[in-house]
């Protein structure tokens, strides 16, 4: 396997298809239901349905959860995407905490959030390991609640040999082009129910007057297309990426006191699929500073993201001033029960993890990554 993605003679001739056949909007045309029904079977899902990117079908998962102004949605704090699609309906986002181990939303956190309110958690699949499922799942069924998977990062990522996407009422995807299956942009969603898969469609696709509230969120053909020649290949990528992260685990062993890999709770039964490999960097508490840990990752060569996006979800300025729809809305919404207040260290353990977080793609050779896993060691020895 060569670059990720790769594209080629194939992929041009299915785009050749499309443009020979002259439509190229789903409606009416036969790709985009093809690739939706190869993504589902592949993965062993009932039931996909294609999207414009993940943004989209995180949107309208909320909406098929029931999530209306007011209500509340539970998601992680590790990233925006989640609440932001919550707020697109002008619900309200809560925030449950993360595992300091796997970076994964905290089951337990989840329940202490339910409240009446409840319609919907969001849990975010990150960096490519599902959360703990059975967990959230018995949570989701005590008190009747939707469960949206945002696959985004966890294309074949599995738990006891069911892949992300399969097990919540909605699962996402992205194929937007940093991630392992690209198409530049675009997205797919899994359902398990029938029903919940014609709200879905009925949210996403319409004509001319829609029956319900609806947007046009459709895939067009062409990327269908190159969705179909690229399915094929997404095992491989996936295999490659997870080959690599393994070569940067490696580096770190011995050394977890200054930098720990994103914890597998139980490697027999979790599949990481390393979307991009994570890290918690621990080196303060054993006396070796953030910037003094910086400064020799820089000058070895290796160019990793530190802290992501800073602070949890809550505290980036568009959720934590809640800006959205104007009158106040979603933050001062009076259907709402209640507003957090996202300017407090809600999630403990998410504070703690964000400005400590370390990151890395993980799409390349095999030699690009052992030559980084060779810089990491000497960086850790040196501080060891
Ligand atoms: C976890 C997660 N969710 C959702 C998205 C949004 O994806 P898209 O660009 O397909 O809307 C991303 C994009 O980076 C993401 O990483």
């Amino acid at each position: 396997m060569t670059g990720i993605p790769l594209f080629d003679d194939v992929d041009l001739q299915a785009v050749k298809g499309v443009l020979d056949r002259g439509n190229l909007c789903s409606i009416g045309g036969g790709e985009s239901k093809a690739f939706e029904e190869e993504f589902a079977a592949e993965f062993g899902s009932p039931y996909g349905l294609t999207i414009v990117n993940a943004m989209a079908g995180l949107h309208a998962g909320v909406v098929a959860a029931g999530a209306g102004a007011g209500d509340e949605v539970i998601c992680d704090p590790m990233v925006v995407f989640g609440a932001l699609a919550v707020m697109y309906n002008n619900a309200v986002p809560v925030f449950a905490d993360v595992d300091l181990d796997t970076h994964l939303l905290d089951p337990a956190s989840v329940e202490a959030c339910v409240t009446e309110r409840t319609k919907a958690i969001l849990v975010t699949q990150l960096w490519g390991l599902m959360a703990d499922m059975d967990a959230l799942q018995a949570v989701a069924d005590k008190y009747g609640l939707f469960i949206i998977e945002d696959c985004s990062h966890a294309i074949y990522a599995s738990y006891d040999g069911k892949y992300a996407g399969t097990v919540g009422d909605v699962g996402v995807f992205s194929f937007q082009m940093s991630k392992q299956m690209a198409l530049g942009d675009g997205g797919m969603t899994l359902m398990k129910d029938p029903d919940v898969r014609q709200t879905m469609v009925e949210l996403t696709t319409f004509g001319t007057c829609p029956e319900r509230l609806s947007w046009n969120y459709r895939m067009n053909e062409v990327v269908a297309a190159i969705g179909r020649v690229q399915l094929k290949r997404a095992r491989g990528y996936v295999d490659a990426c997870i080959r690599n992260a393994r070569i940067l685990n490696q580096a770190c062993e011995g050394y977890e006191a200054i930098l720990k890999p994103q914890g597998n709770p139980d490697p027999a039964r979790y599949v990481n699929s390393y979307h991009i490999w994570a890290c918690c960097f621990e080196g303060d508490k054993v006396g070796v500073s953030a910037e003094a840990f910086q400064k020799a990752c820089g000058d070895a060569g290796l160019g990793f993201n530190y802290g992501y996006i800073g602070a949890p979800a809550y505290k980036q300025k568009t959720i934590r001033d809640q800006i959205g729809y104007g009158r106040d809305c979603p933050r001062g919404c009076p259907l709402a029960l209640r507003h957090p207040d996202y300017t407090t260290d809600l999630c403990p353990n998410a504070e703690y993890l964000m400005p400590r977080i370390v990151l890395c793609g993980t799409k390349g050779e095999a030699a690009h990554y052992e030559n980084m896993a060779e810089k990491l060691r000497g960086v850790l020895e040196s501080f060891a």
